[in-house]
């Protein structure tokens, strides 16, 4: 690893705090979208330390170690799924932003990690005028090829000024599963404020640390995480930079996230009862305080070591198994329980840019749906934020008496006679 990949955080990027409390600690592991070429399997793959913290001031848990954005972005290998439940939920969060945001008579909607454009066309079918900003290339082209207009940068203050002068102010700036993968919030939050009309929102969509925490969804900490956050410690971040938090809604997608909205603190909106409860809910719940964490700490652990055990005993009893989806999360699951080519033949996923690569740091060879000649015994289902739409849609891999590991919570077997109840 050369030390100018990587910065270790010292003060909190929310509250400048220097006290922290160790949650986990992953040992080195390589990016999690950082696929393999077969031909470059015997080439030593560059790997980082994995290990979350928990602020002890504003309860931010971040990663300790901050990738530098240009390797984990630049070509990025995360493609938006194309899966129907995906689909519904960017559909849902048009409405949900819609009803507030007036975006029907042409507002601007800016998206911060628009990816190849797909939440943006959902916005312009309901009357939006759309802008994408995306520092991925490759996804920013292909995004423009669906008449998408993208800028391939970062969205920071500079972004965001060149934005307002010649698109004008925005109704909704949008990020998606992007403001967790910053460092610099303080920049993206000032940039957010300017770039925001006065009746506009600045809405995220994170992974909700308590939803990380009691579903102990482990594997979604790799590097492009660098936070997981309670409402309590993004209000307070908004409230450091010139904004309030306006409303936040619970959703299933990625393992549980929160859809959050912050307005101008020198703006019309007020804040919504659902955030009160929220913040009064996770200190009832003792998320501001050290058990919770060290607690998680432990149950990660065992939960890793029961998985691998399970799959390994599978292998030993002559089963074959296979890895289902080869999501980034997959990647930390992988490393940290120790599973490989050894226990898993393949590892299949839709994406093409994954297809024919080998998978990160363990190096099963990711292979496309059709060429999967004789489907395994079981699929370890790394993609189990898809679980419901996964199991559907694999009806006759389970009638012939398939099975499906879902790692988290806990380690479960599901056949078909579970799924089709
Ligand atoms: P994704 O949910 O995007 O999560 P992560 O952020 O952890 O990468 O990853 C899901 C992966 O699973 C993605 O590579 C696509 C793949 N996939 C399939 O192979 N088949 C499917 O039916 C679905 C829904 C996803
Ligand atoms: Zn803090």
């Amino acid at each position: 690893m050369s030390t100018d990949a990587v910065r270790f955080v010292t003060a909190c990027r929310v509250c400048g705090s220097r006290r922290w409390q160790e949650v986990v600690s992953f040992g080195s592991v390589p990016l999690a979208n950082g696929f393999v070429d077969a031909a470059e399997a015997d080439a030593p793959e560059e790997a980082y330390p994995l290990e979350a913290v928990s602020c002890r001031e504003c309860r931010l848990l971040s990663l300790t170690a901050v990738v530098d954005p240009h390797l984990l972005y630049r070509t990025y290998s995360y493609v938006t799924s194309d899966s129907e439940t995906m689909a519904r939920h960017m559909r849902t969060v048009v409405e949900l932003c819609g009803e507030r945001a007036a975006l029907a008579g042409g507002g601007l909607v800016v998206e911060l990690g628009s990816n190849t454009g797909d939440q943006l066309l959902y916005f312009r079918e309901a009357g939006a005028r759309v802008l994408g900003v995306d520092p991925a290339r490759n996804l920013a082209r292909v995004a423009e090829d669906r008449g998408v207009p993208t800028l391939p940068d970062y969205f920071d203050s500079a972004t965001a000024r060149e934005i307002a002068a010649t698109h004008g102010k925005a109704s909704l700036i949008l990020g998606r599963h992007v403001f967790a993968h910053i460092d610099d919030v303080a920049d993206v939050l000032a940039g957010a404020r300017e770039l925001l009309a006065d009746h506009g929102l600045f809405t995220i969509e994170v992974p909700y640390a308590v939803d990380l925490v009691e579903r102990l969804a482990f594997d979604t900490i790799y590097h492009e995480h660098l936070s997981y956050f309670l409402i309590s410690t993004l209000d307070r971040l908004f409230a450091r930079h010139g904004l309030r938090t306006v409303d936040v809604e619970r959703l299933a997608v990625h393992g549980g996230s929160v859809l959050v909205s912050a307005g101008r603190a020198d703006g019309p909106w007020r804040t919504h009862d659902r955030v009160r409860d929220l913040i009064a809910g996770e200190r009832a719940a003792g998320y501001l305080s050290d058990g919770v964490y060290q607690e998680f700490g432990a149950r990660v652990r065992r939960t890793c070591a029961e998985l691998t055990r399970l799959v390994r005993g599978l292998v030993a009893d002559g089963h074959r198994v296979a890895g289902y989806g080869a999501s980034a999360k997959g990647t930390t699951l992988l490393n940290l329980c120790g599973l490989g080519p050894g226990e898993l033949e393949f590892c299949t996923d839709t994406t093409p840019q994954k297809q024919g690569r080998l998978t990160p740091g363990t190096h099963v060879p990711v292979l496309a749906p059709q060429d999967v000649r004789r489907p395994p015994d079981y699929y370890l289902l790394l993609a189990w934020n898809y679980a419901e739409e996964i199991m559907r849609k694999e009806t006759a891999f389970l009638e012939a008496g398939g099975g499906f590991i879902v790692p988290v919570p806990e380690p479960t077997v599901r056949t078909g006679a579970v799924a089709a109840r």
